[in-house]
């Protein structure tokens, strides 16, 4: 079944590509509008949830891509750099305007090479780019995207890809402060108990031994992976993203207890000040010990 589905999605984007018309008229009627840009339907589908629809993203949390791609492509090696982005994520800090980010991206090698093609054209493309993109700007090309995937890169393998790119990458000083995370024993101890019912078949009774493919929630190789930067992207991530079959489906309190309590279990500890639920407070919070 997904099999039939995956062709048929493919046909669709070859429709659209060759005609829209053609492809917003065959499109089943119960699915959202078509749209004849299969990079916009990619980007509705994977990058809106923190890019956001004008792609302006999230200030200090989701990086923009709206007057910011042209930028990376107008550099040399940038849009090498944006493939393996797209493919294989992207982990450590960056700063774009003065604004510090240090989340992370999830890979996309999930997605076919035509879709990672679209989705690069929407975004070097979509909105008011543009009209901002270097002169000999061409398409990326599915040819392309399948060239790199063999490289396997780690997510922050790129972000070294990135400081070359951006070699005057002086990073300036944030202006803001940042503390140590903070959470309450209350939220933590909610979190438990739905970490047990929603994540524990995964993710294991002892956040590191778990089935179905669930990444270990504790020790070095999680501590390496998130103990860098802000609560942010672990908190955006966990509910962009899990339970992977209904992503995004508990409120904003419950991810905050979920996130609390894999804090605890990994000897952060508990406050009479709680974690925030507001992206901008949670960047300020960083996972950083000495
Ligand atoms: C879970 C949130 C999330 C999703 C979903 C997401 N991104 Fe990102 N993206 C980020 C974060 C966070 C960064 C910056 C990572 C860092 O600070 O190291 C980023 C970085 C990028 C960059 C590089 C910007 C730069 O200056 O180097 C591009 C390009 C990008 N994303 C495009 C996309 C596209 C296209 C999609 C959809 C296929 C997508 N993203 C989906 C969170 C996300
Ligand atoms: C059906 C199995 C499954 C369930 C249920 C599940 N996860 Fe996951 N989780 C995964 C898989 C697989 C990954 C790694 C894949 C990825 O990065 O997208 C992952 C990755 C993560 C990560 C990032 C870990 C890392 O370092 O890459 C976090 C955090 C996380 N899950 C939290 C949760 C929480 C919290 C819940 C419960 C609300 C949950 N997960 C439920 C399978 C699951």
């Amino acid at each position: 079944m997904p099999m039939l589905m995956n062709v048929l999605r493919r046909t669709a984007l070859a429709l659209a590509m060759s005609s829209p018309a053609m492809a917003l008229a065959q499109s089943p009627a119960a699915t959202k509008p078509a749209t004849a840009d299969p990079g916009a339907r990619v980007y509705a589908a994977n990058c809106v949830a923190c890019h956001q629809d004008n792609g302006q993203g999230v200030v200090g949390v989701f990086p923009p891509l709206v007057g910011h791609v042209p930028g990376l492509l107008a550099r040399a090696g940038g849009r090498d750099y944006l493939i393996r982005v797209l493919l294989f994520g992207l982990l450590g800090e960056i700063s774009i305007n003065g604004q510090n980010y240090s989340g992370a991206m999830p890979p996309w090698e999930s997605l076919s090479d035509s879709d990672v093609a679209a989705v690069l054209n929407y975004a070097a493309m979509g909105w008011e780019n543009k009209t901002r993109l270097p002169a000999d700007f061409k398409a990326f090309q599915v040819g392309e995207i399948a060239a790199v995937r063999s490289e396997k890169l780690s997510s922050a393998a790129v972000h070294t890809l990135r400081r070359k790119l951006i070699s005057s990458n002086a990073q300036d000083g944030s202006a803001a402060t940042s503390s140590l995370v903070t959470f309450t024993s209350e939220q933590a101890e909610e979190g438990k108990f739905i970490y047990q019912r929603n994540c524990a078949d995964c993710h294991g009774s002892t956040l590191d031994n778990g089935e179905f493919g669930g990444a270990p929630l504790r020790g070095a190789w999680f501590q390496n992976k998130w103990g860098k930067g802000s609560v942010a992207p672990l908190y955006a991530f966990t509910k962009v993203k899990m339970p992977p079959d209904r992503p995004g489906a508990m409120s904003d309190k419950v991810y905050a207890d979920v996130v609390a309590f894999i804090l605890s279990a990994n000897g952060y500890e508990a406050s009479d000040k709680a974690l925030p639920l507001d992206p901008k407070a949670q960047q300020l919070l960083t996972l950083k010990r000495d």
